[in-house]
């Protein structure tokens, strides 16, 4: 059986991005998959503490898992939700692999150079991440990742950390599908980009200061709707998907399929041609109104304890597993 699997760090509440990027699109594919693939959910809190949490990380970590089932995760046998610091092989094997990645490959990540700002007291964790990312893949074999386009990088790294161990080793990793193979999976044209609202130039961020260039998943729905109606456009005057010239059209046309699970090409071949920016913005923000409405009722119903009986059941079954793929690499390296 395939294993589908992703994380999202709980360092605060969620961001329309990682809702519409990564955790939407991993439970329509889990509900889809699940009779014939292994569906791992995981919250990566080890990559949490590389920055600043706001809060409690156990109870941030909780809410996060609550999101999934809040968008309409349905569970069965094959879905397993753990957390990473509760299977310590996460840690074990990310020290094996430091030792098979270079330098070099590891300093040319994006998101390396960017939180790590070229400063000398970032901390390694910063640097080290993609490497603990790897070994959160390969533990279980996972074919495909559901991940928004900011964490592709990471993907084609843990292909050749992959490709680089089995080289030496024999098979023992799977190798994750190629970014392009994982965004035909996800059913998409290309990766997925939310856009911050007053500066689409740039990805909607948790970090970013300004209240209204993010819809964090806690906003009411009406303040939600109000964002949107202000986010920035353009003066070109006609609806265009076009993310190079019309960041923000384009971004609200891409909102606009993902929360209505509508392919995009649809939405654009919909709106080719208008010129009222207006009528866009009232449509999508009619949309995420109703998104926020329908999620946040859900969230309100699920509680802690229901949440802790799901991890305790997979994090016996993910501590089996990965204990499993971890032996057979200390094997390899002659350390069993
Ligand atoms: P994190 O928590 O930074 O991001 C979680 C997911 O949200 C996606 N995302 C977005 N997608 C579209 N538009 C946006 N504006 C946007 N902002 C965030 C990210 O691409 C990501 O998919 N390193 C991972 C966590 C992780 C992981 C893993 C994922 C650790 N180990 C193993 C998959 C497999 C991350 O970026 O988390």
């Amino acid at each position: 059986m395939q294993t589908i699997l992703t994380g999202i760090r709980s360092n605060s509440i969620l961001t329309l991005g990682n809702y519409l990027g990564a955790l939407l699109p991993m439970v329509r594919l889990a509900n889809a998959h699940s009779k014939d693939s292994q569906i791992n959910i995981f919250v990566p809190d080890l990559h949490s503490i590389i920055s600043e949490v706001d809060g409690d990380l156990r109870k941030n970590t909780i809410r996060t898992i609550k999101y999934y089932f809040a968008a309409g995760l349905e569970l069965n046998d094959n879905v397993h939700i753990y957390r990473q610091s509760h299977v310590s092989a996460h840690s074990e094997l990310c020290w094996i692999l430091d030792c098979i990645a270079t330098m070099g490959e590891t300093s040319r990540m994006i998101q390396y150079k960017e939180k790590s700002k070229g400063s000398e007291s970032c901390n390694v964790g910063i640097f080290n991440y993609p490497i603990l990312m790897a070994a959160d893949i390969l533990l279980y074999d996972a074919t495909f990742v559901p991940i928004g386009e900011d964490q592709f990088q990471h993907i084609e790294l843990t292909r050749n950390i992959a490709i680089r161990f089995n080289n030496r080793f024999g098979d023992i990793f799977t190798i994750p599908a190629k970014t392009s193979d994982q965004i035909k999976f996800m059913g998409q044209d290309e990766g997925i980009r939310i856009r911050d609202l007053l500066n689409p130039e740039k990805k909607m961020s948790k970090s970013t200061m300004a209240e209204n260039s993010k819809i964090m998943l806690d906003d009411a729905p009406e303040k939600a709707a109000k964002k949107i109606m202000s986010a920035t456009t353009d003066s070109e005057g006609k609806i265009k998907f076009d993310m190079f010239n019309q960041p923000g059209i384009s971004n609200l046309l891409q909102i606009e399929a993902l929360v209505n699970d509508r392919p995009l090409q649809e939405v654009i071949n919909e709106w080719a041609g208008r010129t009222q920016y207006g009528e866009l913005k009232k449509k999508v923000a009619e949309s995420v109104e109703a998104l926020l409405r329908d999620f946040q009722a859900k969230l309100a119903t699920i509680s802690d304890d229901d949440i802790l009986a799901v991890l305790e059941k997979g994090e016996k079954y993910a501590n089996e597993v990965a204990n499993a793929k971890l032996l057979e690499v200390q094997k390899a390296f002659h350390l069993r």
